[in-house]
């Protein structure tokens, strides 16, 4: 049995994901965490930081910064010196941040359907937004650059997601290079949250860190990353924000004063020890991950575009013509993410990482649902 087959009985652990639906016999396919085990690397780690038995303040220490560079230059090639790094207990932390460096009559520009914090963070901040829906060519959500340029009035940030959460997608080494001479020829700062980076399925897709790829623009650019997602352990969060430029770097960490907590010790722990990582766990998470996506592309067919990046599918439902799309879903035994919640009423979200086996129920229960 590989680390991936195994059902792990999640009840009694306060989970997010499975609380929601205690008592009732409804499978969660909602919140992005997944239903495989840690990998032993990161709980032998945070099991030796016990043996210490104060779990005090505590700061970054070098050791994460190092893995951290490591683990940019091993993916990507890209090498960055320790000073562009700030370290931050969540990418959401991280996202509200960048936004409070605007003024206020700064607009923030949001391609959507996106994950929903991003369309909570205007109002947190005291700002205001412009939502520009992507567009599907073709069977692919891309940017709509000519519709982004004609609202740009006011507009001085731009907020991405890539990987693309809800759609999947991983933007192109073209699309990105679009959208950095957007940025550049519109004198705008770009906050890229990078936190799926590392769960490529397609084959014909990789990650492109765009500060990295387009260094004309990396001095304009926010991009935040955190192991979390990959090893699955977010709820020990930690993250990091890559920004290449001094005064946009001093800015953004000013705006942290009194609202931002430390980042707690296991949780250094255990981003140091995924950072490092040279198993190949990782590897065997994206087996089954392309394994799963494929048995959902094969029950839902066309409404729902190939899952390029994340274990997210964004699956449309339009002709179910539905009032109540959560309650829908539960009466077939089904916790969905209703896509309403991410910009876009028409889809859902549904997160597959998980055991084969509870896959095959959920498809189950995801085959009568879909038949209205
Ligand atoms: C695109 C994206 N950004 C950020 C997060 C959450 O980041 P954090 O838990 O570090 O705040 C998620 C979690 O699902 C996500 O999908």
């Amino acid at each position: 049995m590989s680390d991936f087959d195994q059902l792990i009985d999640r009840r009694n652990s306060h989970s997010t994901k499975w609380e929601k639906y205690a008592g009732r016999d409804i499978l969660p396919f909602w919140i992005a965490d997944m239903d495989f085990a840690a990998p032993d690397f990161i709980r032998n780690a945070l099991r030796e930081r016990l043996e210490h038995p104060i779990i005090g303040y505590t700061r970054p220490p070098a050791t994460i910064t190092e893995a951290f560079q490591d683990w940019l230059r091993h993916h990507y090639g890209w090498s960055i010196p320790a000073e562009w790094i700030v370290w931050l207990p969540g990418v959401v932390p991280g996202m509200n941040m960048a936004a409070r460096c605007l003024t206020a009559e700064q607009r923030l520009l949001i391609p959507t359907p996106v994950y929903y914090p991003f369309l909570e963070i205007a109002d947190n901040a005291q700002r205001r937004d412009v939502r520009v829906p992507l567009i599907l060519d073709g069977g692919v959500w891309r940017m709509d650059l000519e519709r982004m340029q004609s609202q740009i009035g006011g507009v001085k940030m731009v907020m991405i997601a890539n990987p693309q959460n809800p759609t999947g997608r991983a933007y192109t080494h073209t699309e990105l290079a679009a959208l950095a001479d957007f940025i550049d020829r519109n004198d705008l700062i770009l906050v890229s949250d990078e936190i799926h980076c590392n769960i490529i399925l397609a084959k014909e897709s990789e990650h492109l860190p765009i500060a990295q790829w387009q260094p004309d623009i990396a001095n304009r650019t926010i991009s935040l990353f955190a192991a979390t997602k990959t090893y699955n352990i977010p709820g020990l969060g930690c993250a990091a924000a890559v920004i290449p430029d001094a005064n946009l770097r001093e800015q953004f960490q000013a705006q942290e004063a009194g609202l931002v907590s430390g980042i707690g010790p296991l949780n250094f722990v255990a981003s140091e020890a995924a950072f490092n990582d040279k198993s190949n766990w990782l590897q065997g998470l994206l087996r089954q991950l392309r394994s799963n996506a494929a048995k959902l592309q094969a029950l839902v067919g066309s409404r729902m575009t190939t899952v390029e990046a994340t274990y997210l599918a964004w699956i449309n439902i339009a002709d179910l013509g539905l009032n109540d799309v959560q309650a829908h879903f539960e009466s077939h035994g089904l916790g969905i993410s209703d896509g309403a919640q991410f910009g876009h009423p028409d889809y859902i979200r549904f997160n597959f990482a998980c055991p084969e086996m509870m896959l095959d129920q959920g498809l189950e229960r995801l085959g009568h649902a879909l038949q209205g």
